[in-house]
């Protein structure tokens, strides 16, 4: 294919000397005129471990050239790969001055194209600055529409500084982002020599995926540190336990956990982070990204709150009242902190929940029912249909199977609240569906 790169850093340089590599004929495009010539030169203008040699064999063999003109670019190519810089500004928003700007730059070259031509962002933005900043930028400079004269989509970089090429060579995916087949192909055909599952999804969801991935890789770096910490004042050899603890493939190093929904609870987790939050303490060591977490869980829940309190319907029913499905466990159940904070409001409650039936209760469940919340106890349904019928809201509070086929029989006055993304066929469902985090 032919390809323009609009800037020649860190991104720009890897990306146009590695398609130039697979074959492709590569223009590479920069306004630091410095940047294009050491490229024409056949050099690299970054410091990144086996890229010289890469970039002085793809201009030796003619499949790499720089430029300062756009226009010549975008002529002479089908696809346009923008990798300028999005940077920070003081207050911690992203700078999107060189992205508008050579999106405008795109479009006036476009404006006499003739053929269709597909612009690639592969620079790091947030969700929507493509839609609402990208493609205005070349529709107005165009003076063609999205999806007629040009394409775009969002191929967001997963490159490590440092180990660039290798990255670049061995992604764990190709993502596109993208509304029209044609701007995915346009995009797709460059990896028909990177070795990698190609995933295909909208902009907003490849924009989004970018950022969770790297604020993930942030809070594991800072989560390892502070549990490095804590081991090293315990006497305990820190690299040890992470090895050990990623050697667990089921839930610590794994999808377990990471699907949005309600706050956990239980009988171990908020007792576990409390404790070692508390032995920190004692150690005056500060572990700022595990103190958070409770918080966050505490504001989960108040979350939930607030959404059924905006409703303002009185008559709330809550189907599922253990932390989760399948168990009695009532101990530090988000769900009973949701119906206390409901009660407490004045609203009328109705629960269900299989597993916590009082006749059967015993042992510490039992103790915690009747010792903390006893007054629940009188709010507790034996059927789904009976709180379908004397309630308004229906929050569903874990992920039961029979709970799927409750939400399809609710009525079309009704508003559910879904706290676990119960897996169901939307269009089955008569009531108003609300997610907590979707
Ligand atoms: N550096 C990384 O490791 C990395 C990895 C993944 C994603 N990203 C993202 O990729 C993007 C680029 O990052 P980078 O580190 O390569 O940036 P960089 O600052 O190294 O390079 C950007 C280049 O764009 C050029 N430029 C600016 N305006 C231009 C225009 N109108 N036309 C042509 N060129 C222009 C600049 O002169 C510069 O050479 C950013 O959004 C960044 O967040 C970076």
């Amino acid at each position: 294919m032919n390809i323009s790169v609009f800037g020649l850093g860190y991104v720009g340089c890897v990306s146009a000397a590695s398609f130039a590599s697979d074959g492709h004929r590569v223009i590479g495009v920069d306004v630091n005129p410095q940047k294009v010539a050491t490229v024409q030169a056949g050099h690299t203008p970054i410091v990144e471990p086996g890229l010289d040699e890469l970039i002085l064999r793809a201009v030796e063999q003619g499949r790499l050239t720089a430029t300062t003109s756009t226009a010549e670019a975008v002529n002479e190519s089908e696809v346009s790969l923008v990798c300028v810089g999005t940077p920070s500004r003081r207050n911690g928003s992203l700078d999107l001055t060189y992205l508008v700007r050579v999106a405008e730059q795109i479009g006036h070259a476009l404006c006499t194209k003739q053929t269709y031509h597909v612009v690639v962002v592969r620079s790091t933005v947030l969700p929507g600055t493509t839609h609402e900043q990208v493609i205005p930028a070349l529709e107005a400079a165009s003076g063609k529409k999205y999806g007629e004269g040009f394409g775009v989509s969002v191929n967001p970089e997963f490159l490590r500084e440092g180990t660039a090429l290798n990255d670049f060579r061995n992604p764990p995916l190709t993502l596109v982002g993208h509304n029209h087949a044609a701007d995915a192909s346009g995009t797709i055909g460059l990896y028909a020599n990177v070795q990698a599952p190609v995933v295909n999804t909208s902009i907003r969801v490849a924009e989004m995926i970018k950022y969770t991935s790297n604020t993930w890789h942030a809070l594991k770096i800072t989560f390892a540190n502070e549990i490095g910490n804590v081991c090293r004042r315990l006497g305990v050899d820190s690299h040890e336990v992470m090895d050990i603890f990623s050697q667990d493939r089921k839930l610590n190093i794994s999808p377990s956990y990471l699907k949005p929904g309600f706050a956990f609870g239980g009988s171990c987790l908020p007792k576990d982070v409390r404790a070692l939050q508390y032995r920190a303490k004692e150690l005056d060591l500060d572990l700022p990204v595990i103190n958070s977490i409770l918080d966050s869980n505490r504001l989960q829940i108040q979350h939930a709150i607030d959404e059924v309190l905006e409703i303002g319907r009185k008559r709330v029913g809550l189907l599922g009242f253990s932390f989760k499905a399948g168990t009695d466990d009532l101990r530090e159940s988000p769900i009973v902190i949701l119906a206390e904070a409901l009660l407490g409001k004045g609203l009328q409650v109705r629960i269900y929940d299989r597993n916590v039936s009082l006749a059967r209760l015993i042992g510490a469940n039992k103790e915690y029912i009747e010792g903390q919340i006893p007054h629940l106890s009188s709010l507790l349904r034996t059927s789904v249909q009976e709180v379908i019928d004397e309630s308004d809201v229906i929050v569903v509070g874990n992920a039961s199977a029979e709970f799927r086929e409750a939400l399809i029989a609710c009525r079309s006055d009704q508003v559910i609240i879904d706290l676990v993304r119960i897996p169901v066929d939307r269009a089955q469902v008569a009531a108003e569906y609300r997610g907590i985090c979707w």
